[in-house]
């Protein structure tokens, strides 16, 4: 081919087949926030990959070709990175940590972070991670005894922000049972209001805010405040340990290592000219705290859609889940854990068809070709992943609810992890998905092996709704002891 003939064959965005929208608007009135995935979704079954559509006067473009998305998550952070609308908004709100920050910033952070959760660590955590899960089991027991339906979606909320503060920052502010503590609550109203500014066409925010945008600065507040206060209290902690070792041996200097997250950012950002501000170790904290809560409890939360709605699945991970735990009421040991594979494998399945990512967001740093495109600099791209994985070329009778998919030692088994993207992938891939799989398994066992569990509403009527991840609209349930 000749270089004439390239750049004939070469599309622009503005070439790309696009959804009628209107003048100004673009598409914006189509893509309620709530819902927008599925439009996005249902565009690219009619227009194919890519496509762009408009918010107001910016175009974006869609892509589902999944080898593209590991291509481009790939080349992170050098040639791409994730959509800048998320970095500005997460900056106003104290919370430009690991997810959004980009360039030289965020290699030395993604080290920490994969240390405090590093499978080791979890696996030395784990008593406190089956303390919590114990705790959990008491809170499902009050309510079973009462006869009270459970808001499953936001009692697994309590319980991963319970787990990710206990692992990261060294402190559990027990949420599960303390009904006055509502970091819970105030850190749920975060993703719903990124989403809701990121899709904003305008700031409208920066001129008036309306009660929804007063009640939010409100929580961040509170939430900053408990931040600070959990930094203060954790460097008085380092100070007096410190003061200890150094009464105890002579080379007071060798401070211990950091027990976690908190303790390793604060030590980094302490040392002399280390360059890093409290407000930058603060931002991670509660990008820890966010990314770790909603994602995890959002997936079992969908796991329970499907296991609510079949007795005889229910029956079989309650009696997997038994063997497994023996006479106890949480699973006992990280190694007894590790053979829970079941009660990961009906999350997966769940978030394959009800996933919580549906889509990721990036821009080129540079200007890029794919698939015969010219993409400038800065150009907005989603990548959607919910076509690949209902795509029967990657998973067989993909409709099928089939946790045990994920079991089978099949020839199919490594292309169906391919196109499964819950995680993301390359070097930005989500670092606490092995904590993510052990919350699964150990909840699931948990419920199973000691309730039986019933919908308190029409399943029929549960549906998807993003707030930055997609989530069921509703999980009320009644649990029995067995
Ligand atoms: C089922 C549960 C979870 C899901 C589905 C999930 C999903 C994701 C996805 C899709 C990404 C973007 C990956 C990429 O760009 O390639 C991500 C990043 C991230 N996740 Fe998770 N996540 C989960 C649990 C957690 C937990 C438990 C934590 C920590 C306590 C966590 C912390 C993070 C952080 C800090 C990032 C940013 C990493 C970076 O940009 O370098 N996630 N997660």
């Amino acid at each position: 081919m000749t270089a004439a003939s390239v750049s004939a064959s070469l599309r622009e965005v503005d070439d790309l087949p696009f959804p009628r929208g209107l003048p100004l608007l673009g598409n914006l009135h189509q893509l309620p926030p709530a819902t927008h995935h599925l439009t996005l979704e249902r565009w690219a079954a009619e227009l194919g990959t890519p496509y762009v559509f408009r918010f107001a006067t910016t175009p974006v473009t869609v892509w589902s070709d999944i080898e593209l998305s590991h291509a481009v998550m790939r080349e992170r952070p050098h040639r791409y990175r994730r959509y800048a609308p998320i970095e500005n908004i997460l900056k106003e709100f104290g919370c430009n940590g690991l997810f959004s920050i980009e360039g030289a910033a965020w290699e030395p952070q993604r080290r920490l972070v994969m240390q405090a959760l590093s499978i080791p660590h979890i696996k030395t955590f784990y008593p406190t991670l089956a303390a919590i899960t114990e705790r959990l089991r008491r809170r499902w027991e009050a309510a079973s005894r009462a006869a009270r339906v459970v808001d499953m979606i936001e009692d697994l909320k309590r319980f991963t922000v319970d787990v990710t503060s206990a692992l990261a920052f060294g402190e559990d502010p027990n949420t599960l049972e303390n009904e006055r503590v509502q970091i819970q609550e105030q850190l749920s109203m975060l993703l719903p209001m990124l989403m809701a500014r990121v899709n904003s066409p305008f700031a409208y925010w920066h001129y008036v805010k309306f009660p929804r945008d007063r009640k939010f600065d409100e929580a961040m507040i509170d939430v900053h405040r408990h931040i600070r206060e959990l930094m203060a209290r954790t460097r008085a902690r380092m100070r007096e340990d410190a003061a200890i070792e150094a009464c105890g041996t002579p080379l007071a200097e060798t401070a211990r290592a950091p027990r976690n997250l908190l303790e390793a950012m604060l030590a980094l950002r302490d040392a002399p000219g280390s360059g890093i501000t409290d407000d930058e170790v603060a931002a991670n904290v509660l990008t820890m705290l966010v990314a770790g809560e909603e994602t995890t409890a959002t997936s079992i939360a969908w796991a329970l859609r499907f296991i609510g709605a079949d007795d005889a699945l229910q029956a079989r991970i309650a009696a997997h889940a038994r063997r497994v735990l023996g006479d106890s009421p949480v699973c006992p040991s990280y190694a007894a854990m590790r053979e829970l594979d079941l009660c990961e494998a009906v999350c997966t399945e769940a978030s394959r068809l009800h996933p919580i990512a549906p889509y990721l967001s990036f821009e080129p740093l540079e200007e890029v070709r794919l698939q015969g495109v010219r993409l400038p600099a800065g150009t907005k791209m989603f990548m959607l992943h919910r076509p690949a994985m209902m795509d029967p070329k990657n998973f067989a009778d993909p409709a099928r609810y089939d946790p045990d998919r994920w079991l089978r030692e099949s020839p199919r088994g490594a292309h169906e992890a391919r196109a499964y993207l819950q995680f993301g992938a390359g070097p930005r891939v989500c670092p606490g998905r092995h904590l993510a799989a052990v919350e699964m398994r150990l909840v699931v066992s948990m419920l199973t092996a000691n309730f039986t569990a019933q919908f308190a509403t029409n399943p029929a009527d549960i549906h998807e709704v993003c707030t930055f991840t997609v989530g069921p609209s509703e999980m009320p349930m009644r649990l029995a002891s067995r």
